[in-house]
């Protein structure tokens, strides 16, 4: 299925009538079941999907892991390039790590049609699309994939389709801004050459994704404001992530003497770590939300109950949670004396309720 060759088809055959590609073009959203997905489950943590390479029509030299294809069920994760990342995923576990409200995805950018009579260009905007439909990114920004949920910017929007985004997001799309890493990214060797350390979606050719987000940013006369813009958009997501950390308030948040974690409201919490002082703050899963020098991790299930203000001793692990880390062996003591790091949050990468240091004090 090729989305621009099936536009360009009808719009020749449709030429005489006097053709607008756009015509029909509208995102319907969300149903309600999907909602309940979008809105109401909390962080999915991302797994490896294994299943019969013949089931899902693999490519003969996709890579196998004991006879199976084994996939990252997660937004940054990827299939072999070729396949939908909805051949194998029901794309449920990326609805749950991504911004889950619903933006009607608009025609934002009056390209000219003659665009798509470009050869190269046109070369170029296919394989991109199907570089976003190999990855967890399609789940939401790509309509063809018919998953149920179409947010902000649609990939398979007909014509030329980065007419739905603005100039701000092809530049954000392109890795300009390094903020961008802290998404995190699955190993590029687990991840069937898809790579996302260089640019926003993950690709198997950064440097060619970029070049395509970057040259569409200046076919449009993107400005120095588009670029402030989107950094001021990855400001947004992630200043609270490169802040620095500072001391707790001792009477609201902290650990106290018997280990018990507590902090400031009534918010209940699905990730809670103990880090050594120093530690970065986490950031995204699968590689930065368990930052070097994390002692302690512990995250409730989605299924499971989150953890009350005060309901927590350190190394506790109730019913519907999961020690992270260490993945293996107790919890360790805490010492007295020596000063930590705490952080907290209502889910992972969402509504952070404690970041700060305390010294831990035994009492006596
Ligand atoms: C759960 C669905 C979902 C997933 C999965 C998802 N996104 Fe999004 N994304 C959204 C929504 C919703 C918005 C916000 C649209 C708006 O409000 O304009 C958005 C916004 C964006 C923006 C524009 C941000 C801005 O400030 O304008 C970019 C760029 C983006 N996503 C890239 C990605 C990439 C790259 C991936 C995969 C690594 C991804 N998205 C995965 C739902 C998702």
């Amino acid at each position: 299925m090729n989305f621009l060759r099936l536009t360009l088809v009808f719009c020749f055959c449709a030429s005489l009538l006097g053709c607008d590609e756009w015509a029909g073009w509208d995102i319907e959203r969300p149903s309600d079941e999907a909602r309940v997905i979008l809105d109401a489950t909390p962080f999915i943590q991302p797994q490896r999907v294994c299943v019969d390479p013949a089931s899902v029509d693999a490519p003969a030299d996709a890579e196998l892991v004991d006879g199976q294809l084994c996939v990252w069920d997660m937004f940054s994760g990827a299939v072999p390039e070729g396949m939908r990342f909805s051949d194998v995923s029901s794309c449920e576990a990326p609805w749950t790590q991504g911004p889950p409200w619903f933006a009607k995805p608009a025609r934002v950018y009056e390209s000219p049609a003659s665009l798509l009579d470009d050869e190269a260009w046109v070369a170029e905007a296919t394989w991109v699309q199907e570089q976003v439909h190999a990855v967890g990114c399609g789940c939401c920004h790509a309509s063809s994939s018919e998953s149920g949920n179409t947010s902000g910017f649609d990939f398979d929007a007909p014509g030329v389709w980065t007419d739905t985004m603005t100039n701000a997001q092809l530049i954000m799309s392109g890795g300009y801004n390094d903020l961008h890493r802290l998404f995190g990214e699955v190993p590029v060797e687990d991840n069937h050459g898809f790579a996302r350390s260089e640019t926003l979606f993950p690709s198997t050719d950064p440097a060619r994704l970029k070049a395509f987000f970057e040259s569409e940013f200046e076919r449009r006369g993107g400005t120095a404001e588009d670029i402030a813009e989107s950094d001021a958009a990855f400001l947004a997501l992630f200043g609270q992530v490169i802040e620095d950390r500072s001391e707790c308030v001792a009477e609201f948040e902290g650990v106290d003497s018997d280990g018990v974690v507590y902090w400031n409201g009534d918010d209940s919490v699905r990730q809670i770590l103990l880090m050594e002082v120093d530690a970065d703050t986490p950031a995204f899963p699968p590689n930065l939300d368990r930052p070097e020098g994390t002692l302690w991790a512990l995250y409730v299930d989605f299924e499971g109950t989150p953890i009350e203000n005060g309901a927590l001793r350190i190394g506790e692990v109730p019913d519907g949670t999961t020690q992270m880390v260490p993945e293996n062996g107790p919890a360790p003591v805490l010492e007295d004396g020596v000063t930590y790091s705490i952080f907290a949050a209502r889910d992972i990468m969402a509504g952070r309720v404690l970041n700060c240091t305390f010294t831990y004090s035994a009492g006596n």
